[in-house]
């Protein structure tokens, strides 16, 4: 097995990976590890903009900022977090202005800003324009940008090649073992310090506006590996899926005055979000679509609203809102400016992770630090975003903790020496490989991956209720055995086996749905993306606490820890 030696390897190389990547690499040396070409990484999908009160449009501040964030959040929000969160944020966009980042221009050419759900100005008062953007290709550009910082500063990356296991020798992080899509090959990376910033997985849902990627691997095998994952219950669906696909059709259209429309015409919203209307908080808008839906109020009867767009005119939605005219256009056959679009809530962000501090560094069973190990972006959980993420901060969020991830490990690196490799390191991944290779009948992955996708649309989707979730896991737990006892490959050849790499991901999407099902039926209240049919009401005498999952003997094990609350204390989230 080749044997790759780094100070520091970063796994993923989205905005999270990139923005660490290039802070890191000054004295060290730096390598990234990527499962596909680093500009293919999901973060080039992130369409509206990064968030940031730098106030270029209208009177903004960081504080306004922080208490959104934290309302929006449903207060699970860790408000030290918060903090760091939206007081970087204008100091963040600047450094990506200034690194070659083409933001759209107000007429003075400063960074034209635009509005977002659940930002708003004076607590609440009314919504702000606070999201920066590049039209709606924000993440894309950003993408391309820190990618060539990192040509530039000359990090050495290893694209295609996805982790299959991590290695831990004496309770610290030594390495990983990756495996080859080109050659089939398994790579041993023996390494200093470790980051995961491998993404979201939204691919445990049948609609989703992830891309195949999303598979969860990075957080599925620090749980494996027995550390804990936090508040994996919180799954956001964005409001504004095209109907059928799950591609998303960006908040950035409702900032620009899109507005929903149930079959009988009405801005439903206004009934939900009096204030802010259409741009209130994503789990609000998806609640109201969904409630629309179960009342009837669906388009020609069927499982969709409408996003109208027409009165924003040819020009502004070629100025601002292109590649969703285009996605529009070519899946949906619909010209934008002249008919209202079918959406439905798809299954966008992932608010839970690996528990981290705001410095990336990630928490054990016992909340302390694991040495030489690092989180940052979707797979982490810091917990800025609380039980719901707020649009444009997830953009902010990569850059900024994982710019701190990044000087942190600089500031260890010279203190930390090389750990050992255990002998058998790898052994266990090229075992179960040649398993799965040498099964000649059972079920294939597709069926299995379908069916678990099916429950969790179905059972923890925008609504949950006891009994859909205890069937959940029973389902789960099925699928996890016959995964366990007879998957087949129809292919067992060396190159490009996305059969196998896919029977891999598929451990991680049912370890992965598993949590977020137990985490769900524990908790027996509604807040933010969890919503409980059962139990509707925020209790935050019992449950202003986030939750722990980690195995204990080979089972999900529940835990608590308490939320940090700073400057705003919980009060009934209205918009
Ligand atoms: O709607 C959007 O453009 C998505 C932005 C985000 O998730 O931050």
């Amino acid at each position: 097995m080749p044997v790759h030696k780094h100070d520091v390897v970063i796994v993923g190389s989205g905005l999270a990976g990139l923005r660490t990547a290039v802070e890191a690499v000054g004295s060290a040396d730096v390598a990234l590890i990527s499962k596909v070409f680093p500009t293919r990484s999901h973060s080039g999908a992130a369409q509206g903009g990064i968030a940031a009160a730098i106030g270029n449009e209208e009177p903004d501040s960081w504080e306004w900022h922080m208490f959104d964030t934290v309302k929006g959040g449903d207060y699970l929000t860790d408000q030290d977090a918060a903090e760091v969160l939206a007081r970087d944020g204008p100091r963040a966009v600047y450094e990506l202005e200034h690194m070659g980042v083409p933001f759209n221009r107000t007429p003075e050419g400063r960074i034209a800003q635009r509005a977002f759900g659940g930002h708003t100005r004076d607590y609440g008062k009314a919504a702000v324009k606070r999201a920066c953007y590049a039209a709606d290709r924000t993440g894309r550009v950003i993408l391309d940008t820190l990618y060539g910082q990192a040509v530039r500063k000359g990090i050495r990356v290893y694209a295609e090649l996805s982790i299959v296991d991590l290695i831990f020798r004496d309770g610290r992080a030594a390495g990983l073992v990756a495996y080859d899509l080109a050659t089939g090959e398994l790579h041993l990376f023996h390494c200093r310090l470790l980051l995961l910033a491998t993404g979201g997985f939204g691919k445990v849902y049948k609609t989703t506006s992830n891309c195949f990627a999303n598979t969860g691997d990075g957080v599925y095998l620090a749980y494996r590996a027995g550390l804990p994952l936090e508040d994996m219950e919180f799954v956001q669906f964005h409001p504004t899926g095209i109907h059928g696909l799950g591609v998303l059709i960006s908040e950035a259209a409702r900032g620009e005055g899109g507005i929903l429309r149930n079959r009988d015409g009405e801005r439903f919203m206004e009934r939900y979000a009096p204030t802010i209307k259409d741009l209130a908080a994503r789990d609000v808008v998806s609640r109201a679509i969904m409630q629309e839906i179960q009342e009837g109020r669906g388009i020609d009867g069927q499982d969709i609203v409408h996003l109208d767009l027409t009165h924003l005119g040819k020009d502004r939605l070629a100025e601002r809102l292109s590649d969703i005219s285009s996605f529009v256009r070519i899946y949906l056959g619909i010209d934008p400016a002249s008919e209202p679009i079918p959406v439905h809530p798809t299954c966008h962000y992932m608010m839970g992770g690996i528990p981290t501090d705001v410095d990336g560094r990630v928490l054990g069973k016992d909340l302390q630090p694991v040495t030489g190990l690092f989180a940052a972006g979707e797979c982490a959980c810091v917990s800025v975003h609380g039980a719901n993420r707020l649009g444009c901060n997830s953009l902010l969020d990569l850059v900024v903790f994982g710019r701190r991830a990044g000087k942190k490990m600089l500031a260890q690196l010279p203190n930390v020496p090389w750990p050992q490799l255990p002998r058998d390191a790898g052994d266990a991944v090229r075992e179960r490989i040649e398993r799965l290779k040498g099964r000649s009948s059972g079920e294939r992955v597709h069926g299995l991956r379908r069916e678990l996708q099916q429950v969790m649309m179905e059972r923890c989707a925008v609504f949950r209720r006891e009994a859909d979730l205890r069937q959940a896991l029973e389902d789960i737990r099925a699928l996890q055995a016959r995964c366990r006892d007879g998957l087949y490959l129809n292919y067992r050849g060396e190159r490009f086996n996305t059969d196998l790499l896919e029977a891999l991901e598929l451990e991680s999407l049912l370890g992965l749905a598993e949590t977020i099902v137990l985490s769900a039926l524990k908790r027996t209240e509604s807040r933010g993306a969890h919503w409980r049919e059962d139990f509707p009401d925020r209790d935050d005498q019992r449950w202003l606490k986030h939750t722990l999952v980690a195995l204990e003997d080979g089972e999900p094990a529940i835990f608590y820890r308490p939320v940090t609350v700073t400057r705003f204390e919980p009060k009934p989230r209205v918009y």
